[in-house]
């Protein structure tokens, strides 16, 4: 039986270059989610690298080995209905797509950030020593990397402060109907207090 609505596991793709945003949004997503009564995991590469993908380096090979691992516990952890979120840069189309093909509900974010923001933010510095030789294959710099076609959302950080693209990727999934809009309540904070003293007036709920 298919899922879908209000419990359907799904999987948020962030790809982009190093330091585009996608961890940043990961954490921003992921709370929110939770907030509205989700089970979220965020598979982080830099984490990832660290235990289920460790020893793996940044070849072609090795990249879409990282890339199929952590699509691998995205479509189990989906199937059971937690919303998984990858932020791993991702650089081969082909691999996304292998990706996409495995699991039921995904929804690919490009999180797009000119190289010279990039370069310009270099949380680790690792730009840098890229451009002075020093790490060879580095995405952006000597390694390629190729941009969704059809993501189902693109969210540009160099022109959008976190939060904003973070309340975007959130108006995707309710559009796609993953996720239930917000509770928004029609009464201010003073209407309801309001209501309330009047119900406890009337008896109907306790003081
Ligand atoms: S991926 O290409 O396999 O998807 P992943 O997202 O797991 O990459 O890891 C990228 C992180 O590894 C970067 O944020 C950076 O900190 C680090 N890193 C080290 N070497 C490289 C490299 N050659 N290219 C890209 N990232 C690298």
């Amino acid at each position: 039986m298919k899922t879908f609505g209000r419990n359907c596991g799904f999987t948020i793709w962030f790809t982009g270059l190093p330091c585009s945003g996608k961890s940043t949004l990961a954490r921003l997503v992921a709370p929110e989610l939770e907030r509205r009564g989700r089970a979220v995991e965020v598979l982080d590469g830099d984490v990832v690298r660290t235990h289920l993908s460790k020893g793996l380096g940044f070849s072609k090979e090795d990249r879409d080995e990282n890339i199929r691992r952590i699509g691998f516990v995205c479509k189990l952890l989906s199937k059971h209905g937690v919303v998984s979120i990858a932020a791993a840069v991702s650089p081969y189309r082909a691999a996304r797509d292998e990706v996409r093909a495995a699991i039921e509900h995904f929804v690919e974010v490009y999180v797009n950030a000119s190289l010279e923001t990039c370069i310009q933010r270099d949380v680790k510095g690792l730009y840098q020593q890229a451009r002075a030789g020093k790490i060879p294959n580095f995405t952006g710099i000597g390694d390629p990397y190729e941009p969704p076609l059809r993501p189902e959302l693109i969210v540009e950080t160099d022109k959008e402060s976190p939060n904003a693209s973070a309340a975007r990727v959130l108006a995707k999934l309710e559009e796609l109907a993953l996720v239930e809009p917000a509770e928004t309540s029609a009464y201010t904070a003073e209407e309801v207090e309001k209501i309330r003293a009047r119900l406890v007036k009337l008896g109907y709920i306790e003081e």
